[in-house]
């Protein structure tokens, strides 16, 4: 089967400053794969590329399918209600059909015709997602997507990326700050580190999982970005 996502030997320069090194990634269909690592590692840069948001590369990226991105701040056009924010581009006339139903999707329903600034961050992140959606991706790139949002909001959307995930079975690649997002949502995570993935982990648990469930994994996540949950704690 065609894999969703073929990357090899991806470099990137900036400069002088080399920001992806010679990076090697297949994610197959449906595959959810979670990217770790610390900040201005390159992991931003890497879902830019396969967005197509960025050619200017050594090496190569390839995404067969169609690819949508959903970045870690909403981005929603303030003069645009919220169903036009997600119609947007789509060429479709039944559009705000399109957009209700992606509203629904991700529990929205009834704020298709609010302004972006109404919205409190977890929705306005939510309408972001929906945006993502109605695009049908092969490949959905989430960068951070949950970063801003309180714990609270945070499980909310766990929930409803799973199930979304579940029902659409697009390749998902998220990244997250978050060990225990990664290690309750995806199949497999990376951690990137200076512009290498260094590290593989594969999550054989089944779903839905637990917090409890993913503690034992978590301290070897946690030594591979270099935290020593002993010395934490
Ligand atoms: N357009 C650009 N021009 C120059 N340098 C850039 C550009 N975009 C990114 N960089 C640099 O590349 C490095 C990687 O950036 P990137 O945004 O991919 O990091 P990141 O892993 O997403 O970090 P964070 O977790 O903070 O979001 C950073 O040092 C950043 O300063
Ligand atoms: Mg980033």
């Amino acid at each position: 089967m065609a894999k969703a996502v073929s990357v090899r030997g991806l470099t990137k320069a900036f400069g002088a400053r080399t920001v992806l090194d010679g990076i090697d990634l297949e994610v197959q269909p449906g595959e959810f794969v979670a990217l770790l690592g610390r900040s201005g590692c390159g992991k931003s840069t890497l879902l830019r590329i396969l967005a197509g948001l960025d050619r200017d590369v050594e090496g190569t990226a390839e995404v067969p399918g169609t690819v949508s991105i959903a970045f870690q701040q909403p981005r929603l056009l303030p003069w645009r209600k919220v169903w036009k924010n997600i119609s947007l581009g789509l060429h479709k006339p039944d559009g705000r059909e399109v957009a209700l139903k992606a509203l629904e999707e991700v529990r929205l329903t009834g704020h298709a015709d609010a302004w972006p600034l109404t919205l409190s961050g977890g929705e306005a992140q939510r309408v972001s997602l929906a945006r993502a959606l109605v695009r049908e991706p092969d490949v959905l790139l989430l960068d951070e997507p949950f970063g801003a949002l309180d714990a609270l909001t945070r499980l909310a959307m766990h929930h409803l990326v799973e199930d979304l995930w579940a029902r659409h079975k697009p390749a998902v690649l998220l990244v997250t700050h978050d060990v225990d997002e990664a290690l309750l949502l995806a199949d497999r995570i990376l951690v990137l580190d200076e512009g290498r993935i260094v590290a593989t982990h594969h999550v054989d648990l089944p779903r839905p999982r637990r917090r409890a469930s993913v503690v034992e994994q978590r301290t070897r996540v946690l030594a591979d970005l270099g935290v020593d949950v002993e010395e934490a704690a």
